[in-house]
C-alpha cells in the first residue's frame, strides 16, 4: 500500500511533465482570418482527486473530464467559467495568450475569462498559484484555423530562455522567524507504561525570512522549519490531529516514518484547506524517525519546509546528557539567484533538476549562526539530534574542530553506536544521533562537508564558553592572519 501510493505519486509527476512539455506553439505567419464573431464557452470546476487537484469539465462534451482538452477556432471568443469545488485558491490561465482569470476561493465561488486566440497551435491551460500546474491543474488548449495578421503571431510571448538564475536586486523585504530554535526540544522520558500521546500538527504556510533582506513562501508544520520535536517511548500509541489553516492554498498531510502502515499516516490525512483529520498509531520501532508533507508533489512540499523529526525512545530510555540539540537540513529552490533581495521564488523546475539555490540548517541563512546557534559550556556532553527532510541531498554531516564520541548510525538505537566519528552521512529521509562531549571552548561550526553547500547557506554554530585548555590545544594566532 506504501508503495503503491509513492508509486502513483511519481506516475502522476511523471504524467504531469509529459503534459507540460507537449504543448509547444506552432506559430505562423499567413495574414487573413477576421475575428468569427463567434462564442465558445466551458465550465470548469476545481477539485481534489486521489490527493491531486485538477479541473473538471463541466456540461456539454467535457462533462466529468478531469483536465479536459479545449478547443476553439482563431478569432473565436472563449469564454471560461470557473467554478471552487474545493474550496482553495485557484485560477485559470492560458499563458500563452496572456489570458489570466481572477483568483478564487471558497467553495461555490466563481470567475469568467475571456479572451480571444490569435493563432493555431497546442498549448496548455493551468491555475498559476504556486505549485498548482505540477499538483495537477494544467490541460490542453487546441487552437484551429489559420493566425490573425498581426505582430502577435510570435510565440508564447512569456517564454524566456535564460542561462539560469541571476542574482536579483529587488527591495529589501522582512518576514516572519521561521527558524526552530535547536532548543526546543521535550524532556527526555522517565521510565514509564506505555501509554497515548497527542500530536498536534497545523500546516501553515507563511512569508517567512530566508535570508537578509530576502523572503521566501514557506509551508510548515507550525509555523517553523522543521516542524516540531515529538518524543514518545516505544509501545506508545500516538493520536495524529492533523489541521490545515482555511487561508492554505494547498492541501497538506502527514507521513511518519515512525508509523507501520499505509503511507505512515499519509493516506489518512489529506487535508484540504480550513479542515482536520486524524489517526492514530503505534509506536512500535525504537529510533530517530524523519516526518513529512506527503502530498502531491511530494518533493515541493518538502523543499517549501514541511518536515520534521519524532524520537521513539527504548523502553529504558536515553542516557543523561547535558544538553540536546535539533537541527534539520533541507534545500531551498528559488527562481532568483542565492543573495537575491526581496520576495523569490519557488522554481519547480529547478526542484526537478536537483539545483538549489539555497541549502539551511533549522529553514533560513543565518538561522543557526546569527539568529540561534547552539551554546554549551566546557565540561558538558551534548547530543545533537541531526535530520535531513531534503528532499534531494544527503548530507555528509560534520561539526569543525569535534570529533563524535558515539554516532547511532542511521538514527538506529538498538545497534551499537559508532565510536570516534569524523562525519556521518544520513540520506534525505533519514536521520542520526550525534554525541560528544567539550574539552576546550570556542565556535565550532556545524556543515555538510560537501562544503560548496557552506556558500548557500549551510552552516551553523556550536558556541563552548569556559577556561581554554592548552593540554588539549595551545598556540599563538600569527599577527596578520585575520584571527
Ligand atoms: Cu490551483
Ligand atoms: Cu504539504
Amino acid at each position: 500500500m506504501k508503495i503503491s501510493f509513492k508509486l502513483f505519486s511519481l506516475l502522476m509527476a511523471i504524467s504531469i511533465l509529459i503534459s507540460a512539455c507537449g504543448g509547444g506553439a506552432k506559430s505562423e505567419t499567413t495574414s487573413g482570418a477576421a475575428p468569427s464573431g463567434k462564442t465558445v464557452e466551458y465550465t470548469l470546476l476545481t477539485n481534489m482527486a486521489d490527493g491531486q487537484m485538477a479541473f473538471f469539465g463541466v456540461g456539454g462534451g467535457v462533462d466529468g473530464v478531469k483536465n479536459p482538452t479545449l478547443s476553439a477556432n482563431v478569432g473565436d471568443t472563449v469564454k471560461i467559467t470557473l467554478t471552487s469545488g474545493d474550496g482553495v485558491e485557484h485560477d485559470v490561465s492560458f499563458p500563452d495568450f496572456n489570458a489570466y482569470s481572477e483568483h478564487i476561493s471558497g467553495k461555490g465561488s466563481s470567475t469568467t475569462l475571456e479572451f480571444v486566440p490569435d493563432r493555431p497551435g497546442k498549448f496548455t491551460y493551468n491555475c498559476v498559484v504556486a505549485g498548482h500546474k505540477e499538483a495537477g491543474m494544467i490541460g490542453t488548449f487546441e487552437v484551429t484555423g489559420t493566425a490573425l495578421n498581426n505582430t502577435n503571431s510570435a510565440p508564447a510571448s512569456n517564454t524566456v530562455t535564460t542561462s539560469g538564475p541571476v542574482v536579483v536586486n529587488n527591495p529589501a523585504t522582512t518576514g516572519a522567524d521561521v527558524v526552530r530554535d535547536p532548543t526546543e526540544i521535550p524532556a527526555r522520558i522517565p521510565v514509564r507504561d506505555p501509554r497515548t500521546v497527542r500530536i498536534d500538527l497545523e500546516a501553515v504556510e507563511i512569508e517567512g525570512q530566508l535570508a537578509d533582506g530576502t523572503t521566501f513562501t514557506y509551508w510548515t508544520f507550525n509555523g517553523k522549519v522543521p516542524g516540531p520535536f515529538f518524543r514518545v517511548r516505544v509501545g506508545d500509541t500516538i493520536e495524529v490531529h492533523m489541521k490545515n489553516l482555511t487561508n492554505s492554498t494547498m492541501a497538506h498531510s502527514v507521513d511518519f516514518h515512525a508509523v507501520t502502515g499505509p503511507g505512515g499516516g499519509a493516506v489518512m490525512t489529506q487535508t484540504p484547506p480550513g479542515e482536520e483529520t486524524m489517526f492514530t498509531a503505534k509506536a512500535l520501532n525504537p529510533g530517530l524517525y524523519v516526518y513529512h508533507c506527503a502530498t502531491p508533489m511530494v518533493a515541493q512540499h518538502i523543499a517549501n519546509g514541511m518536515y520534521g523529526l519524532i524520537l521513539v525512545e527504548p523502553e529504558e530510555g536515553l542516557s543523561p546528557v547535558d544538553r540536546e540539540f535539533y537541527v534539520m537540513q533541507g534545500e531551498i529552490y528559488t527562481a532568483e539567484a542565492f543573495g537575491s533581495t526581496g520576495h523569490l521564488t519557488e522554481n519547480v523546475q529547478a526542484l526537478l533538476n536537483e539545483n538549489p539555490e539555497y541549502l539551511v540548517f533549522n529553514g533560513a541563512v543565518g538561522g543557526l549562526t546569527a539568529q540561534k546557534p547552539l551554546k554549551a559550556n566546557v565540561g558538558e556532553t551534548v547530543r545533537i539530534f541531526f535530520g535531513v527532510g531534503g528532499p534531494n541531498f544527503t548530507s555528509s554531516f560534520h561539526v569543525i574542530g569535534e570529533i563524535f564520541d558515539r554516532v547511532y548510525d542511521q538514527a538506529s538505537l538498538t545497534s551499537p553506536a559508532l565510536t570516534n566519528v569524523q562525519t556521518t552521512l544520513v540520506p534525505p529521509g533519514g536521520a542520526t544521533i550525534v554525541e560528544f562531549g567539550l574539552e576546550v571552548p570556542g565556535n565550532f561550526i556545524l556543515v555538510d562537508h560537501a562544503l560548496a553547500r557552506l556558500q548557500r547557506g549551510l552552516a551553523g554554530f556550536l558556541v563552548v564558553e569556559g577556561p581554554e585548555n592548552p593540554e588539549i590545544i595551545d598556540g599563538t594566532v600569527m599577527p596578520g592572519s585575520g584571527h
